[in-house]
């Protein structure tokens, strides 16, 4: 399982923390990091912990934090390229969506999605540098899931479902992708029944 950031997740973790599954068994990697210092609030890795992984049981080995705080970024993320590689194909991805349309840590614009490695690191976007997976090991999992909620995503929803191409989620494979909203961003009330 890779697991994203942001602040959507949170409510997702502490209702997963209470699921019957195998953790023994399960890895868990990240999708994306900021690059900022162990134990800052900006960092993905502390609702991941504190919300999943103090309540369940992963074998300490089987946790993948990104290595952000490496002097060496380039060879930090060559490093998770291939833990990626050597626990590919994932069975889950978990995905957020900005309201500008990103997911992962894949700025617009920004040329890490078409980075040919598996892990990239992008220039600063919204305050931070981020290491994150490219689009390669995220279509290359057996599933993802897209997790969007409040009203704020919702323009962004309707340009993505539409397939809007300036939209760096565009790049997500829709295959085995199942895409979960709350009212506000699904806009439920707004749309024609069975639109
Ligand atoms: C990050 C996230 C990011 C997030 C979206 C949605 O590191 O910021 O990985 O891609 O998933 O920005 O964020 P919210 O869940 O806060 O809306």
């Amino acid at each position: 399982m890779a697991w994203s950031g942001g602040s959507s997740p949170v409510t997702m973790f502490d209702a997963l923390a209470e699921l019957d599954v195998p953790w023994r068994l399960v890895h868990v990697l990240q999708v994306d990091e900021r690059v900022a210092p162990d134990g800052h609030e900006a960092r993905n890795a502390m609702q991941l912990c504190e919300h999943l992984l103090a309540r369940v049981a992963v074998p300490a080995r089987q946790v993948h934090l990104m290595p952000v705080t490496s002097a060496n970024l380039a060879g930090a993320a060559g490093r998770y390229a291939r833990v990626v590689e050597r626990l590919q194909p994932f069975d889950l991805v978990h995905l957020g969506l900005g309201d500008d349309g990103h997911t992962a840590s894949w700025p617009p614009g920004d040329p890490v999605v078409d980075a040919l490695t598996s892990v990239a690191v992008t220039g600063p976007f919204a305050g931070w540098r981020r290491m994150t997976l490219t689009p390669r090991p995220v279509n290359a999992a057996r599933s993802r899931l897209v997790l969007a909620s409040g009203s704020s995503k919702a323009d962004v929803v309707d340009r993505w479902l539409l397939h809007d191409a300036s939209l760096p989620i565009e790049r997500v494979r829709r295959t085995g992708t199942t895409v979960v909203l709350d009212a506000e961003a699904a806009r439920l009330g707004q749309r024609r029944a069975g639109g």
